[in-house]
Parts: C-alpha cells; sequence; structure tokens
C-alpha cells in the first residue's frame, strides 16, 4: 500500500501524519518542544529540537501504522510561518530561531518602511505593510543588533524549509510560505527585487520558490538513515501552516474559509485574486493552490493564551487532572461551561506576544479587565475563551471591510476541537461554524494531501479537496446568545484604545 506523510513543525509541537491513496489517517504524532522567552515579547526555538521531534514522530507514525519507510510514496511539509533561521557556510543553525510571534523588531519595521520609500510603496511590493511578526524585520534585528551573527549568515531559511534542507539537500520553499517573509511580491509569485535591494539583503541567502504541490527534492541517503524514510522518497513544496489548514480543510475556492484557534488564531478565505486591506490589517498571500491566494487576520495569542493560563494558573488542575486519567483542556472547558456568557463580568484582551489583526501592535500586552474577589478559575478560563473569540471576531470585521464575507467557516487548531471554544467563537462572531473530521490534524493533514497530489495520487489541490474533505454543520448562531455577545464584545472593542498608551508606557520600563 502506497502512503503520504505530512509533516507539521508547529509552535508547540512536531505533528506527523500518514494517510492512505483514500485520504484515511492512518496514524498521526505529535512530539512537543519547548519556546524560549529571553525577554518579554520574545520568542525563540532550537531548530535542533524540531529536527529530534521529526525523528521521532517520523518513526512513531510508521510504527503504528505497521508500515516500513518503502510505503511512504511522497512527503509534504507544513509549519509555523515567518521565522527565521539563519545558517552558516555548513548549513548550521546560527542562533536560535526567532519565530512569528517575536515582537522585538518595531525600530526595524520603521526602518523597512523608509528603506522601501513608504508604507505604500511597502505594499504595492510585497502586498502587506512592516510587520514585527513577518521574516524581513527579524533579519533586520540580527543584522542591527547581532553583527557577528549576521556576518556569518549565508542563508536564510523558513522553519518547515530548514527541515527539508536536513531531508533533501535543497533550499527550497514554496509560495504561501514565502509570501510571509515580507521580501516576496506575493501579486507576483516571485522574489521582490524592489526590496531585496531597499533592504540590501542578498538574493543568494534565500530558498527557490515553487507551488505547494511540486515536488522539489528528495530524500537524501543520509537523511534516510537519520528520519527513518528511503532515500529518493519525494518531497513536495508544501506550504505555511494556514495554507496547508486550507487544503486540509477544502477552503480552496473563492469565499471558502476557515478559522484556526491553534497557537496564533486565524480567519482565513480563499481567493482567486490578491485581494487587499488598504489598512493592512489583515494579510494578503500565496496560496497552496497555484496562482491564486488568500487573505486572512491573524490574532497572536490564540490557543497560546489558553495554554499560557494552563501553565501558569491552573497547577492545581494539572495535579487533578493527572490523577483522573483525564485532559485538563477538557477539565478547563467543563469549568469554563459553568459560567456565563460575559465570564460574570470579565473580559481577557489575548495580546499577550502584542497583536496583528486588528491593531498592528508588537506592545500591545494582555489583561483581564473587571476582575473581583468572586470570580472563579472557571470564569478565567471563559474569559480567555471569549477573548481570543472577540479578537477573531476582529479578524472576520476586517475582511469583511475588503468585502470578504464567509457565510460559514470551518473551525480547525487544537482549539477547534473543544466544542464549547466553536460555540463562543460561533455566537460571538454570529457566523455558522463547520466541523470537518481531520480539523484535530489539521495542517499537517493539508501537507499529506499535498504530498498525495505531489505523488500522482490526484491530478489537482482542488481534485484532492473535493474527493477528500468533508464538513459537516457543527453550530449556527443563536440568536439570544449572540446578543449578548454582541454587548459584550463592545466593551471588549473600547478596551485597546483606553489602554494603549499604558501598555506602550509599561515597554519602556
Ligand atoms: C500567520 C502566523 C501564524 C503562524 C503560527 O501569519 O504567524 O499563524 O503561522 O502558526
Amino acid at each position: 500500500m502506497s502512503c503520504f506523510l505530512g509533516i507539521d513543525l508547529g509552535t508547540s509541537g512536531l505533528k506527523s501524519v500518514l494517510i492512505d491513496e483514500k485520504g484515511k489517517v492512518l496514524a498521526s504524532a505529535t512530539v512537543e518542544y519547548p519556546l524560549y522567552q529571553p525577554q518579554n515579547g520574545w520568542a525563540e526555538q532550537d531548530a535542533d529540537d524540531w529536527i529530534e521531534a521529526a525523528k521521532t514522530s517520523i518513526h512513531t507514525v510508521l510504527s503504528d501504522a505497521g508500515l516500513s519507510a518503502d510505503a511512504v510514496a511522497c512527503v509534504g511539509l507544513t509549519g509555523q510561518m515567518h521565522g527565521l533561521v539563519l545558517l552558516d557556510d555548513r548549513d548550521r543553525p546560527i542562533r536560535r530561531a526567532i519565530l512569528w510571534c517575536d515582537g522585538r523588531s518595531s525600530a526595524e519595521c520603521d526602518e523597512m518602511t523608509v528603506r522601501a520609500g513608504g508604507r505604500d510603496k511597502l505594499i504595492e511590493y510585497c502586498a502587506n505593510p512592516a510587520i514585527a511578526g513577518f521574516t524581513a524585520s527579524k533579519a533586520l534585528w540580527v543584522r542591527n543588533n547581532e553583527p557577528e551573527n549576521w556576518q556569518k549568515a549565508k542563508k536564510m531559511l523558513l522553519p518547515k524549509d530548514y527541515l527539508r534542507l536536513r531531508m533533501t539537500g535543497e533550499y527550497a520553499s514554496d509560495a504561501s510560505d514565502a509570501s510571509g517573509m515580507q521580501l516576496y511580491d506575493v501579486a507576483h509569485r516571485r522574489w521582490s527585487d524592489e526590496l531585496l535591494k531597499a533592504f540590501e539583503i542578498d538574493r543568494e541567502m534565500l530558498p527557490d520558490v515553487y507551488e505547494s504541490p511540486e515536488v522539489c527534492g528528495r530524500v537524501t541517503a543520509s537523511a534516510a538513515a537519520e528520519f527513518g524514510l528511503q532515500a529518493g522518497t519525494p518531497v513536495v513544496a508544501g506550504a505555511g501552516d494556514n495554507a496547508a489548514s486550507a487544503v486540509g480543510m477544502g477552503a480552496v475556492r473563492e469565499g471558502e474559509a476557515f478559522v484556526s484557534i491553534g497557537s496564533s488564531g486565524v480567519v482565513y478565505a480563499h481567493s482567486s485574486l490578491p485581494a487587499l486591506d488598504p489598512l493592512g490589517r489583515a494579510h494578503t498571500f500565496c496560496s497552496s493552490v497555484p496562482g491564486e491566494w488568500h487573505m486572512m487576520g491573524v490574532t497572536q495569542g490564540a490557543g497560546l493564551s489558553l495554554k499560557w493560563f494552563k501553565d501558569t494558573l491552573c497547577g492545581g488542575l494539572i495535579e487533578k487532572a493527572k490523577a483522573a486519567g483525564k485532559s485538563v483542556y477538557a477539565m478547563l472547558d467543563e469549568l469554563a461551561a459553568a459560567s456565563p456568557i460575559g465570564s460574570n463580568r470579565l473580559i481577557f484582551l489575548p495580546y499577550l506576544m502584542g497583536e496583528r489583526t486588528p491593531h498592528l501592535d508588537p506592545l500591545a500586552r494582555g489583561a483581564f479587565v473587571g476582575l473581583s474577589a468572586s470570580h472563579t478559575l472557571g470564569d478565567m478560563a471563559r474569559a480567555v475563551m471569549e477573548g481570543v473569540a472577540f479578537s477573531l471576531a476582529d479578524c472576520l470585521g476586517v475582511l469583511g471591510e475588503a468585502g470578504v464575507k464567509p457565510k460559514s467557516l470551518v473551525a480547525v487548531g487544537g482549539g477547534g476541537t473543544s466544542a464549547l471554544w466553536r460555540e463562543i467563537v460561533c455566537d460571538a462572531m454570529n457566523t455558522e461554524v463547520e466541523l470537518s473530521p481531520t480539523a484535530a490534524e489539521g495542517a499537517a493533514y493539508g501537507a499529506a494531501l499535498l504530498a498525495a497530489v505531489g505523488g500522482g495520487a490526484f491530478s489537482s489541490v482542488n481534485d484532492a479537496c473535493s474527493a477528500l474533505t468533508v464538513r459537516t454543520p457543527a453550530c449556527s448562531p443563536n440568536g439570544e446568545r449572540a446578543a449578548r455577545y454582541s454587548e459584550v464584545y463592545g466593551i471588549y472593542r473600547a478596551l485597546y484604545p483606553t489602554m494603549q498608551k499604558s501598555m506602550h508606557s509599561l515597554a519602556k520600563i
């Protein structure tokens, strides 16, 4: 039997998913790794941790499925977008990777805007304004602050493309992930000569770019031994995690959309043209469908907020969950479900890692507003879920202003598997939410489908999605609940403008 392997190099861990030719999931395994925060607002990971996680999870899925390496007909890669991996002349990482949720590069965003000839010019060249989460500002930060590291840097890769290099020996990326480097001309699908010149970045540092389902390398003999794959196995270009999730959830035609509650939160809509938010609050990137695009609003701390809450404030609950053999997230769901809409007058701003849509503010920070001595862990957990849902509603609103108004959204990401969180999102956005049986596999499933296209099992991405992605209605908004959320959302929306000055003052002390 031939099967296809999808690998998602995520922020909290790396997931491998093995599917058969009919798209059935044969096995799935996730290996977690740490995220380092050396300073408030910074986020880094060790590229070696990703490689070790890939080896373990590939081994696990093959052994769980009872298959040997020669059964894998093609591999697809996806992963967290924007991360900067700098390599020396022997392809060794020079420093820890700087991640998508790292906000240290505000000054470099200003520098980029000036170098490009202004904000409008920058948007003309790469479809987006300068954003601290994107790769180019991180590269300029290293050049400005760690000149000794920049001197050594010969290549600049995205996280999943570093894994590809280790597997195939190729420097390659795909159009969706390259879009988020802020060096790529998204509308024309090529590196932007104008921006490379303006930012003084050598084209030689960058990988070649392919469309997502194209084969752009093969597993080398040494990598075969290292990763437990067969030498010569083809590897497709793959996609950034959101563009790969779109494939996994079947959001690949005009108007099709999904909402993701992963580490980040995303409202994503496919588009046959590179549509823009004139204010630059939503991103316009290439999609996994060759020659097409997508627009997405991104909130920086979605699942990341609940994970922070759990790790920092729920020590007792973690112990109880262990003793009861239950998932701590399921227990948090139960507690949150017992709290009413509005969390007993408590609001959470999910800006723990700064915010993109709609504020584009790396210095924004989170808050619980309205805390009282009567509040419980359940109220606080619900407030976190509601705050993330409001931030996603902000994303949907920005897409709406650009004329993108999805009728329904398919839920994906770890948080999307919680029935309670899905219902909160559905009511807070007043939009129908659908579910896919492969939602838990998310981007990794999309990467496996891209591998199935590259491996010849399907003639195109759309063909694979029509045959394999199933969406069923999960929840429709309830008028009464939606009206109550709308009242709390109004209060939520007024908080950031009121608190912005204090957040920025705090960043200076
Ligand atoms: C998208 C983004 C995040 C990451 C993390 O622009 O930064 O969704 O891809 O998964």
